[in-house]
């Protein structure tokens, strides 16, 4: 019996040394080492060894099957080595090809011009409010002195929630909201760029679009200060050679009231069919603020004064970037949306 186990494990050693995978390798354990296995087999004649030599063989046995254990994990851990430098040998990487390109999103226009319009502003110390797009028919209309059935109503035919309760026609109920919560503090210099919702919808119009609403109080603001904060806005915004030109006009949230036109920008003035040979393009309503509408927002118009203004983003979008129909904005067209 001492001979049996010293054989196998000789011949197990032996067989280890040649090639195998490690399929191969798990039968050959199994067929040695296993419960029916050569080695169980010899091991079953134990009851034929002589009381004397069953301890000796037993460590004997014990042994051989420690150390064949042992030799089948050294083999098993060499050919998954080898296996691996092979798959390794087999993908080899090429370090020196260009890599896929991911496609890039890009900013939307609109959004482009607002955080330019942003830029702008910010730069002349002005902060940027923000408001709800559901309002109130207090916020939207009657404190910026358009009470029920003021006729200027019409002017923005509105998308109602409930009576009390719409989608805001303008971004102008934000001077409202942050007058109340700046809580009469002056200077106030805010902008707010937001959604604001209208029943329009044709090649210039869309019942959703963008304004960006701008307000300033201080004591002694006048229209110059306006003119000059709007000077400088159409210079940054459309380049240095910009004019503008203030039309008289009405809003019932200001006295007086303004157009503001920029020259044509395609046409530098001399006249073209953008501007209908007229060299200038409406792009905002201004004025100073209404007496009753600084009231509404808790600042006394006795110590106080201000300047109001609200641009079209489409419009500004437009004008900038050469874009005719308005529609192109919203119809999500990467080929229209890549070029930003
Ligand atoms: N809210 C006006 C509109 O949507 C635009 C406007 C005009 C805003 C004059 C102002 C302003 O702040 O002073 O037509």
């Amino acid at each position: 019996m001492r001979q049996q186990l010293e054989e196998i494990k000789e011949k197990t050693k032996k067989v280890l040394e040649e090639n195998f995978n490690s399929e191969e390798l798990n039968d050959l354990k199994v067929k040695i080492l296993g419960k029916k296995g050569e080695l169980t087999t010899i091991l079953k004649e134990m009851g034929k060894v002589s009381a004397e030599e069953r301890p000796v063989i037993g460590q004997l046995a014990n042994q051989v099957r420690d150390e064949l254990q042992q030799v089948f994990a050294e083999k098993q851990q060499e050919i998954k080595n080898k296996e691996l430098e092979n798959k390794l040998k087999e993908e080899t990487i090429d370090v020196t090809l260009p890599g896929r390109e991911m496609k890039k999103g890009s900013i939307h226009p609109i959004t482009k011009t607002i955080m330019e319009a942003e830029d702008i502003f910010i730069g002349l110390g002005f902060e940027i409010a923000e408001g709800p797009e559901i309002e109130t028919d207090f916020y939207n209309f009657e404190a910026l002195n358009l009470p029920k059935d003021h006729p200027a109503r019409d002017m923005q035919d509105s998308f109602y929630i409930t009576p009390e309760v719409l989608l805001r026609t303008h971004t102008s109920p934000v001077q409202i909201r942050s007058m109340i919560e700046k809580k009469s503090e002056i200077p106030l210099k805010i902008i707010c760029p937001g959604k604001v919702y209208r029943r329009d919808d044709d090649a210039t119009h869309s019942p959703m679009f963008h304004q960006i609403e701008g307000l300033v109080i201080d004591k002694n603001i006048r229209m110059s200060d306006l003119k000059g904060v709007l000077l400088t806005f159409a210079r940054e915004m459309f380049g240095t050679e910009q004019k503008i030109r203030l039309r008289p006009s009405f809003f019932p949230f200001t006295e007086p009231s303004a157009e503001v036109d920029i020259s044509c920008v395609m046409c530098g003035g001399k006249g073209c069919r953008v501007c209908k040979q007229t060299g200038w393009l409406e792009i905002l309503g201004s004025g100073m603020v209404h007496p009753n509408v600084l009231r509404y927002g808790g600042y006394d118009p006795e110590e106080v004064s201000a300047f109001a203004f609200g641009m079209g983003v489409e419009r500004i979008a437009m004008l900038k970037y050469g874009i005719n129909d308005l529609r192109l904005f919203y119809e999500n067209d990467v080929r229209f949306l890549s070029q930003f």
